[in-house]
């Protein structure tokens, strides 16, 4: 099988070039463009092809695709809101995906963010470099003894819920389907609770219209004086005008933000020559704020698991097997 890659950098070759060995039947090329209409036309000669988060992976693309008798779409991600998967269906397309590819990573990433914003590392690190071994301005929070508030406890937010158990915290969860494994580490309550006695709040739930800026002015309003808030969620869970108004006037004491509403054009990119869009700049702006690029996920083991699973599903579509992937990989 030969599969087009689109939208990949020199990480997304190294790990899929490593993994390769174990599929001696799949061959790869690697685009830096990303899949669209124009692009589409690559992929004559291929049997499948592989895109991403940002791929646009519409009825035009998919009509191009097909009309090169391409019937496989691979998605390299968990999220597959880039296909249109209507016109997939009626072009008889299959399209599978990796749904959950290293919860661990982001967990950990999450309290790494916490801490780096709470504790001021990067400041400290900072002064440091600069000859200045001052401490005022970086006094943090100590967690142990205190509660974190884990909004969304599926495969992410059960992993956060046992780092910060294990750091001594009391561990609150709100999520509309409790999760069972979490019994004896996480006491339930509803949102309102979490957020009034929460001193560190993290966000591990998708994105869903109905949850959009389920953090605004109302909810921030409810937090603790200084918490400490975490998104690697969704930007959209957040409203960040709302964020911001609620660091100026330091209800937020610290936050740490791999997402964050205006975050589409810069994802992934180097844009170092481009002026900073005004959101970007205005958390950039705070002392106590770190920002991220979506970068959570970022570890060698999701990026191998994300190969892995990836080629398994090409197999299982050449194998006709399918129907025995687990579930949640294939879309459609
Ligand atoms: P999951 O599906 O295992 O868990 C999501 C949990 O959120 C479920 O238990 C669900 O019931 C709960 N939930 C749904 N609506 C909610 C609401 N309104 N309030 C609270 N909880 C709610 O998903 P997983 O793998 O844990 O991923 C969670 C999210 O993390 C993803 O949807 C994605 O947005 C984000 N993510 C971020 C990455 C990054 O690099 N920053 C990488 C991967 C995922």
């Amino acid at each position: 099988m030969k599969i087009l890659f689109y939208d990949t950098f020199d990480y997304d070759k190294s790990s899929f070039e490593n993994a390769l060995k174990d599929y001696p039947d799949i061959t790869i090329d690697f685009l830096e463009a990303d899949l669209n209409p124009m692009t589409a036309t690559l992929a004559n000669g291929y049997d499948a092809v592989c895109g991403f988060v940002n791929s646009d992976i519409k009825a035009m693309t998919l009509e191009i695709l097909a009309g090169f008798g391409i019937k496989l779409v691979l998605m390299r991600c968990a999220g597959f809101d880039a296909v249109n998967l209507d016109v997939a269906r009626d072009l008889g397309m299959s399209v599978l995906r990796v749904p959950g590819y290293s919860p661990e990573a982001i967990a950990e990433f999450a309290l790494g963010l916490a801490l780096a914003a709470d504790r001021h590392i990067v400041r400290g690190y900072n002064r440091v470099r600069e000859n200045d071994y001052s401490l005022s301005g970086l006094l943090g929070t100590t967690f142990h003894g205190k509660t974190a508030g884990i909004v969304g406890t599926g495969k992410i937010g059960a992993a956060m819920c046992k780092i910060v158990a294990g750091l001594g915290m009391r561990v609150l969860g709100y999520d509309p389907y409790p999760n069972p494994s979490l019994e004896g580490i996480v006491e339930y309550v509803e949102l309102d609770e979490l957020l009034a006695q929460s001193d560190l709040i993290s966000l591990h739930s998708p994105l869903f219209e109905s949850n959009y800026h389920m953090i605004d002015d109302d909810a921030i309003a409810k937090m603790k004086d200084g918490v400490v808030f975490v998104n690697t969620g969704r930007g959209g869970l957040v409203d960040t005008q709302a964020l911001i108004r609620g660091i100026r006037s330091h209800k937020i004491g610290a936050a740490g933000i791999d997402v964050y509403e205006e975050e589409g054009p810069n994802v992934f990119k180097n844009r170092s020559s481009a002026v900073f869009e005004s959101v970007t700049s205005t958390l950039c702006a705070f002392p106590n704020v770190v920002v991220t690029s979506h970068q959570a996920f970022f570890t060698r083991g999701a990026l191998d698991a994300i190969a892995h699973t990836t080629l398994d599903n090409a197999m299982a579509y050449v194998n006709g097997t399918v129907d025995q992937l687990p579930k949640p990989n294939v879309v459609c």
